[in-house]
C-alpha cells in the first residue's frame, strides 16, 4: 500500500562561505538554519514558529587523519521533498506517513575531502547526518564527534547515565544545566511551551551516541573502541559512508512528541523480501521462576526447563490463546556462564519431543540464547545455531549478553561500540535468513532499525519487571512504568515483561513489584512491545482468571495508537485499535498517587455501539496494602461517551471496546 508522492528538485548553487541557508518543515514552523563560519566551520541552529529552539552550535568530525572540524567550503547545496505513506509490518501503526524536506550541504574540505551533511526537517522534529560519497580518500578513523545542540531555556531533562549497566537504571530528572553526567541517548526533555526528545537513527555500523553538557550545550561522546590509547579511537569507517541520523523531535504536546515516527522513517525501507513469517506473539515462560529463586537455569532438583514443565507451559498457552513459550536453561553451559552450548539440551530436556508437540498444539516455542557476554564464539557458530532452531520450528529467539563489557571479535568492546553494534546487526541479519525473529536483552539502545529488519521485533535495554523480583533496593517505585513510555520506549519496543500476578517473594522480602493487579494489566497496552510477555506463572493466572482473561484478549499488534494523556513519571493512558479491526483496548497507569482518569471515547466510529469491557482498581486498592482488590465491569459505549477510571496509587486500568454487531 503506497500513497507516493515524492518529489526533488536537486538544486546546485555555489554560495559564499558565510551565506546560511534554510530548510523549513512542510508546516513552515520549524526551520534548521546551517552556515558556515568565517574559517569554514559548519554550524547549525533551529526555530520553531520564528523561536530559537537551538541556538548556532556546531557540526563537524575529528579523525586521525584530518581535523573535519573546520576548513570547509561549500561545493554545492541539493534540494528535495517526500510525501510518502508506507505500511509497517507491525507496529503501533499500520501506515506511517514520511513527510519532511530535505537540504544537502555539499562540503569541500581543505585536504580535498568531500563530506556531505543531510539535513531533514519534518513537522514534529529534525535531523541530519554526515555522508562521506565515494571519493579518492578509502578510509578515516574517526575520534571525536563534534555535534552540539544549544538548547534555548533550561528544559526538565530526563536521562540515565551512559555507564548504566544494559541501560538498567531509573531514569533521572533534573534541569538540563544541572547534568554532570554524561548520558545515555534517548534525552527526552520538557520546555514550558513543549517537549524534546532526541536520539539517532539508523545506527548499523558506528558506536551509539551518549551526550553531555558543557559550555552550556549539549555535545556528543560517541561510545570508544576499547584498547585504542588515550585518544580513543571512535569509528573506522570505509568510504562511501554514512553515519546514524542525529535526530530530535519537538513538539508542543506529549501526544505528539509520542506519535512522532521520525525515527523510523530516517531507517531504511525493509530489506526482508518475504516477511509473511515474522509474526507478533503474546509468550508466556519458564523464566519468573528463575527470577524469584524458586526454579534454576541449571539442572538440578529445581530445575525451570524440564520436557515436563514445558509441556505443561505449552498446554496452558493452547488453552488460554497465547501464542508462544520462552524457555531458559534448557542447554548445557549455565553452571558457570563461561561456554555455553547452544545445540546441546540438558538430558532432562528432550527437544524433538517438545518441538513437535509445540507444532500439534499450534504454540511457538521462543528459545533462549544467553551467551554470558561471549559475543565471539556465538557469532562463530551463529548458522549452526540458527539452523538448529530453524529445524526444530523456532522462530523465535530470546538472546542475552550478560557482562557490562563483552567479548567480540574484536576482543573486550563496549556492546554500544562500532564492534557490539556490528555483532548484533550480523545477528539480526543471519535470524532474517533463517526465518528467526529476535529479543535482544542486553542490546545497544533501540534506534529503528525494525524497519530495516522486521525481524528485530523487541530488546530489553530497561530496567526490567525483574528487578522486581530480585534486586536489593526493594523494586522500581512506582513510577518508573510512567516515564517508560516517554524515555525509552521512544527508542523502539520494549521487553518489559508486564503481567505479575503475585507481587511478594518469599526468598528475597524486601523486595516486591510495586503495582495493583490492574497495574499489571495497563502496562499490557502502555508499554509497546510486538513480542509481549506475561511473565508469571500459570498457577498465579489462574488465582485470578478473569483479570487474567484481560491478557487473553489484549493484541500485540496495532492499527493506530493514541497517547490520550499523560505526564511524564505521573500517569499515562494509551489507547490502541487492534490491527486490522474496530476493536480498541485502553490502558491506563499511575505512579504512587491515585487519580481520576477521563478518557473521551472520540476515537470510536460515531453512530456504532460498543460493548466495553472494564477492569479496574477496587475501591480499596492500593499498591501495598490492597493490590489484588478489582471490579470488572461490562457496559454498552459510543464514542459520545467519556470514560471516567479511578486509578489506585501504583494502579490502574484496562478496557476492551469491541463492536457490537
Ligand atoms: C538477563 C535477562 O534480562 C533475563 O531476562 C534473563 O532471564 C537472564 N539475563 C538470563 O539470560
Amino acid at each position: 500500500m503506497k500513497r507516493f508522492i515524492a518529489y526533488f528538485f536537486p538544486l546546485f548553487v555555489l554560495v559564499s562561505c558565510t551565506t546560511s541557508t534554510t530548510v523549513k518543515s512542510p508546516d513552515g514552523r520549524l526551520s534548521v538554519c546551517f552556515r558556515l563560519t568565517e574559517n569554514g566551520q559548519p554550524v547549525y541552529s533551529v526555530h520553531a514558529a520564528d523561536r530559537p529552539v537551538i541556538e548556532e552550535s556546531p557540526l563537524g568530525l575529528m579523525t586521525q587523519e584530518l581535523d573535519l572540524s573546520n576548513g570547509f567550503d561549500l561545493s554545492g547545496l541539493a534540494r528535495q521533498s517526500c510525501d510518502t505513506v508506507w505500511e509497517t509490518v507491525w507496529g503501533e501503526e499500520r501506515l506511517i506517513r514520511d513527510h519532511h524536506n530535505e537540504l544537502t550541504v555539499r562540503l569541500q574540505h581543505k585536504s580535498g575531502v568531500k563530506m556531505h551533511i543531510v539535513i531533514r526537517c519534518f513537522d514534529d522534529g529534525f535531523a541530519f547526518r554526515y555522508a562521506f560519497p565515494k571519493q579518492e580518500k578509502k578510509q578515516l578513523t574517526i575520534t571525536n564527534e563534534l555535534t552540539a545542540y544549544r538548547f534555548a531555556g533550561d528544559p526538565e531533562t530526563w536521562s540515565i547515565p551512559w555507564r548504566t549497566e544494559y541501560y538498567e537504571g531509573l531514569w533521572n530528572k533534573m534541569p538540563l544545566s544541572a547534568k554532570t553526567d554524561t548520558l545515555c541517548s534517548p534525552l527526552t526533555m520538557e520546555f514550558a511551551d513543549g517537549y524534546a526528545c532526541m536520539h539517532e537513527a539508523a545506527l548499523t555500523d558506528y558506536p551509539a551516541q551518549n551526550l553531555y553538557v558543557s559550555d552550556g550545550a549539549l555535545r556528543t561522546y560517541l561510545t570508544p573502541w576499547l584498547g585504542t590509547g588515550e585518544r580513543e579511537v571512535k569509528a573506522y569507517i570505509s568510504l562511501p559512508f554514512a553515519t546514524p541520523w542525529r535526530m530530535v523531535i519537538l513538539t508542543k504536546t506529549l501526544p505528539e512528541m509520542v506519535a512522532s515516527r521520525i525515527m523510523l522513517n530516517l531507517n531504511e525501507p525493509c530489506a526482508i523480501a518475504d516477511h509473511s513469517w515474522i509474526k507478533p506473539m503474546k509468550f508466556m515462560g519458564i523464566w519468573w521462576g528463575m527470577h524469584i529463586k524458586t526454579m534454576t537455569w541449571e539442572a538440578g532438583p529445581k530445575h525451570g526447563a524440564t520436557t515436563a514443565n514445558m509441556e505443561r507451559y505449552l498446554r496452558f498457552a493452547k488453552q488460554h490463546g497465547i501464542d508462544a513459550v520462552l524457555a531458559e536453561g534448557w542447554n548445557l553451559g549455565w553452571e558457570d556462564w563461561q561456554h555455553f552450548d547452544f545445540t546441546t539440551p540438558y538430558p532432562d530436556w528432550d527437544m524433538t519431543y517438545l518441538s513437535r508437540l509445540a507444532q500439534k498444539l499450534g504454540v511457538e516455542i521462543v528459545g533462549h540464547n544467553e551467551t554470558g557476554g561471549n559475543a565471539a564464539d556465538y557469532e562463530r557458530e551463529l548458522d549452526t545455531i540458527y539452523r538448529y532452531h530453524a529445524t526444530h520450528g523456532i522462530h523465535a529467539i530470546k538472546t542475552g549478553y550478560v557482562s557490562p563489557i563483552i567479548r567480540t571479535l574484536d576482543g573486550l568492546q563496549w556492546n554500544k561500540g562500532q564492534s557490539g553494534v556490528r555483532h548484533y546487526r550480523k545477528v539480526i541479519e543471519t535470524a532474517a535468513r533463517y526465518q528467526i525473529a529476535i529479543d535482544n536483552h542486553e542490546p545497544v539502545m533501540p534506534t529503528g532499525l525494525q524497519r530495516t529488519y522486521p525481524n528485530l521485533m523487541t530488546q530489553e535495554g530497561v530496567r526490567g519487571q525483574e528487578w522486581n523480583a530480585w534486586s536489593r533496593d526493594g523494586g522500581s517505585p512506582c513510577e518508573h512504568v510512567t516515564v517508560l513510555p516517554f524515555t525509552r520506549v521512544m527508542a523502539g519496543p520494549v521487553d518489559y515483561t508486564p503481567g505479575v500476578f503475585c507481587f511478594e517473594n518469599p526468598v528475597i522480602p524486601e523486595t516486591r513489584v510495586h503495582s495493583t493487579l490492574m497495574n499489571q494489566l495497563g502496562l499490557m497496552v502502555c508499554i509497546y512491545s510486538p513480542l509481549q510477555m506475561a511473565c508469571d506463572l500459570p498457577e498465579n493466572y489462574m488465582r485470578y482468571p478473569d483479570a487474567f482473561r484481560f491478557i487473553e484478549r489484549v493484541p500485540c499488534d496495532w492499527e493506530r495508537s493514541l497517547l490520550v494523556d499523560g505526564r511524564i513519571g505521573d500517569y499515562c493512558i494509551f489507547a490502541r485499535q487492534k490491527r486490522g479491526a474496530e476493536d480498541w483496548y485502553i490502558g491506563g497507569i499511575t505512579d504512587e498517587q491515585p487519580r481520576e482518569a477521563v478518557v473521551p471515547l472520540t476515537m470510536l466510529t460515531p453512530g456504532q455501539r460498543y460493548r466495553l469491557t472494564l477492569w479496574r482498581d477496587g475501591d480499596e486498592a492500593d499498591w501495598l496494602t490492597r493490590p489484588y482488590a478489582y471490579n470488572i465491569e461490562e457496559r454498552e459505549v459510543t464514542a459520545a461517551d467519556t470514560l471516567t477510571v479511578r486509578m489506585a496509587a501504583g494502579g490502574g486500568f484496562a478496557a476492551e471496546i469491541v463492536p457490537v454487531q
